[in-house]
């Protein structure tokens, strides 16, 4: 697999309020077409900070919301009302303001601890397809979902759809995260990237280091909607 970014698309926004815009605006387009076409709208969640303003967005929009499904790029082994939970943080802000049906929002259940809810997720995920739309996060260490560097990150081909993950070097240390493999197959991937603390990382993935990222996009269409000030040279 070839871990430079080449296959990439860089979309420069110029601020986070941008690229909150520009995603939702993505989000929407992509909901619209694959309702068109195929009369169902698969995503995946990306959890961290960066997408909550898109996630407030979208809460504002108009779309067919009961054809949408949900699914989680990775949670954290947390209550299932912990502020810190990727699910929680996606109802507060969206999910619980749309008329998306309950049955079509799929958890992934890490209250139970690590591996008993990837046991779960796995089975949630047996039968699904190819996602539609795959939202995505960058850490500062080059992690994205909860895939870490130097970590298996299952990006074989006949990898499991999820993994238990026990040391994440970002706490909890206890999380869930779909697999590399399973997080490419996806008509759509992006990657929501905002913040001074990404520069490295981002470096590291345009140098064509083999990080979860440069993975993934090797398979996937893969976009990145990142802050232009990130691509320049450092200002100091
Ligand atoms: C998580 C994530 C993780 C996140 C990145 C970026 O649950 O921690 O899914 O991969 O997307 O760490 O997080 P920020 O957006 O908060 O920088």
């Amino acid at each position: 697999m070839n871990g430079s970014a080449r296959g990439v698309r860089w979309l420069v926004v110029a601020d986070v309020a941008e690229l909150h815009r520009t995603a939702c605006r993505y989000i929407i387009e992509a909901a619209e077409r694959a309702i068109q076409q195929r009369g169902e709208f698969a995503i995946v969640l990306a959890g961290g900070n960066t997408p909550r303003g898109v996630y407030r967005l979208l809460r504002a929009e108009r779309s067919d919301w009961s054809r949408w499904s949900v699914y989680f790029g990775d949670e954290r082994c947390l209550s299932p009302d912990d502020v810190e939970r990727n699910s929680k943080m996606a109802a507060d802000e969206w999910l619980e303001h749309v008329p998306i049906p309950k049955q079509r929002v799929h958890i992934i259940p890490a209250e139970l601890g690590a591996t008993a809810a990837a046991l779960a997720y796995a089975d949630t995920l047996r039968g699904v397809g190819e996602f539609d739309f795959v939202l995505l996060g960058l850490g500062e260490d080059g992690h994205t979902a909860s895939l870490f560097p130097r970590h298996d990150w299952g990006s074989a081909p006949d990898a499991p759809d999820v993994l238990a993950v026990f040391d994440s070097p970002k706490p909890p240390p206890q999380r869930v995260s779909l697999s590399a493999a399973r997080l490419s197959r996806a008509r759509e991937v992006l990657f929501l990237v905002a913040g001074e603390s990404k520069r490295e990382a981002i470096a590291r993935w345009r140098a064509g280091e083999q990080l979860p990222a440069s993975a993934i996009s090797a398979v996937a269409r893969a976009d990145v909607l990142i802050e232009s000030n990130l691509l320049k040279a450092r200002a100091d």
